[in-house]
């Protein structure tokens, strides 16, 4: 199976009513269970690995298996840089082959950031790859690392969807990475006064520790793309305890990973199942 544009599996969740579950990885265990997972639902995932995450020369190697595993997929999968931060990292992804990137410029003046993402939107025309960015700021950064979530205005995504053209937007709406203290109050209104003059496919960070209902709604406003790492990551340490040796702690990994995706896709719906 090519491996697949976010765009076209966003559009393709919107008809279908659902949210594409979009799972961070690091490690090709967790790449096999994730892609598991999808074949089991037959269903479409991204695969996604954030800059942050990344040390020097790890995006070559991890994101060829990412690129490898979508390739030899029964199920059309994505491959997705997530919180992109600088240019060269981005056009890095971009010449690996990745089908999307994010450009996280969230955290500057918004005239800034929309500057700074429609470079990125010119670095990847050519490519034909999708662009994500983010307006107001998820909580905590994709490692954990402290900082305010500052719940996006309405009016401003208006402002940076028309100056950009994203693909995709990533809105802060109350949502936080890593492990929520206290369920998350999502503010579903910033996005209902969005829908009245745009139509691009939002996306919701800080996926881990979410409510199913909570997930509905907001994939039910137009939430396409899902973001989930930390359960991944808290599943597979997990499952590492105790193991005999280090294939077995491979194995369980890659069992936990596929778990944790398979509940995740369940709940974000799963593919329509094709007319014969
Ligand atoms: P969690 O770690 O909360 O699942 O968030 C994932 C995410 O948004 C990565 O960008």
């Amino acid at each position: 199976m090519p491996i697949a544009n976010m765009r076209d599996l966003l559009a393709e969740a919107r008809r279908e009513k659902r949210a594409v579950g979009s799972f961070s990885v690091s490690s090709i265990n967790m790449i096999m269970g994730i892609v598991n997972a999808a074949e089991q639902l037959h269903t479409p995932v991204i695969l996604q690995v954030a800059e942050k995450r990344l040390r020097d020369g790890e995006l070559a190697i991890l994101g060829a298996a990412m690129l490898a595993a979508a390739k030899q997929s029964s199920q059309p999968i994505g491959v997705h840089l997530d919180h992109g931060e600088t240019i060269e990292c981005i056009r890095r992804a971009l010449e690996l082959g990745f089908t999307s990137v994010m450009y996280d410029g969230s955290r500057l003046p918004l005239e800034e950031n929309i500057c700074q993402t429609n470079k990125v939107m010119e670095l990847a025309r050519p490519f034909h790859a999708a662009v994500e960015a983010e307006i107001g700021s998820v909580g905590k950064t994709e490692t954990g690392q402290a900082a305010p979530a500052i719940c996006a205005k309405p009016e401003e995504g208006v402002h940076f969807l028309k100056e950009t053209g994203v693909d995709a937007l990533a809105v802060a709406i109350g949502n936080a990475h890593g492990v929520y203290v206290g369920a998350p109050h999502l503010r579903f209104e910033v996005l209902e006064e969005m829908l009245k003059s745009c139509d691009t496919p939002f996306v919701l960070h800080g996926g881990t520790g979410i409510s199913d209902a909570d997930f509905h709604r907001a994939a039910q406003l137009g939430m396409l793309k899902i973001n989930i790492a930390t359960a991944t990551f808290m599943a597979a340490t997990q499952a590492a305890q105790g193991a005999q040796d280090y294939f077995e702690m491979i194995r369980r990994i890659e069992a936990a990973a596929e778990q944790v995706a398979m509940h995740h896709i369940r709940i974000f719906g799963v593919k329509a199942k094709e007319e014969v």
